[in-house]
């Protein structure tokens, strides 16, 4: 299958009850053979309005770090959700949410195929590593997903409500 096919399956989803309330889908964006593959939460205001992930006040705060360490979006990343549209007033996503959409998600991994994946904040990594793991905890550590290099990190917006955190990230 090609992300094309992948992206117009997910526009078109309505698997879970938040496609009644989207404005616009975030599939994700970024080179489609990015060695590095960033995965948030969901889609907050600015993204569903626009429909492209991480372009609200975290997003510009994720540019700098990107851009502090060599890397950009065109070139690098490829970043995406762990689900696809916005949940209401920013909630964190319902497990029927995430059922439905972390299908997409890991053929989205498959089809991009980049060695190292970026798990920003403790909703990105307890789907994919489970409900066990605590992101103050292993923040910064490399884990693997099938043969793929992983690390945790904080998430913009945790950064932004808690600047004491940026030190961490930074390094
Ligand atoms: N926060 C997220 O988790 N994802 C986005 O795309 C934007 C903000
Ligand atoms: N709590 C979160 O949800 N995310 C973080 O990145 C840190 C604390």
């Amino acid at each position: 299958m090609l992300l094309e096919e992948l992206k117009k399956q997910v526009i078109n989803c309505k698997k879970c009850s938040l496609s009644e309330t989207v404005n616009n889908v975030v599939f994700g964006e970024g080179n489609r053979h990015a060695p590095i593959f960033i995965i948030a939460e969901a889609p907050g205001k600015d993204e569903d309005l626009q429909g492209r992930p991480f372009v609200g006040k975290s997003g510009q705060l994720l540019d700098k770090i990107l851009d502090a360490s060599g890397f950009n979006r065109t070139d690098h990343v490829y970043i995406s959700n762990i689900i696809k549209c916005r949940p209401p007033n920013n909630r964190t996503p319902f497990s029927d949410e995430t059922d439905s959409c972390m299908p997409y998600l890991l053929k989205q991994i498959e089809l991009i195929d980049p060695s190292i994946i970026i798990m920003l904040g403790a909703t990105a990594l307890k789907n994919m590593f489970g409900t066990h793991m605590k992101i103050t905890k292993v923040r910064g550590q490399w884990l693997t997903y099938n043969n793929r290099l992983a690390m945790p990190v904080f998430h913009p917006a945790a950064l932004l409500r808690n600047p004491a955190l940026k030190r961490e990230t930074w390094e």
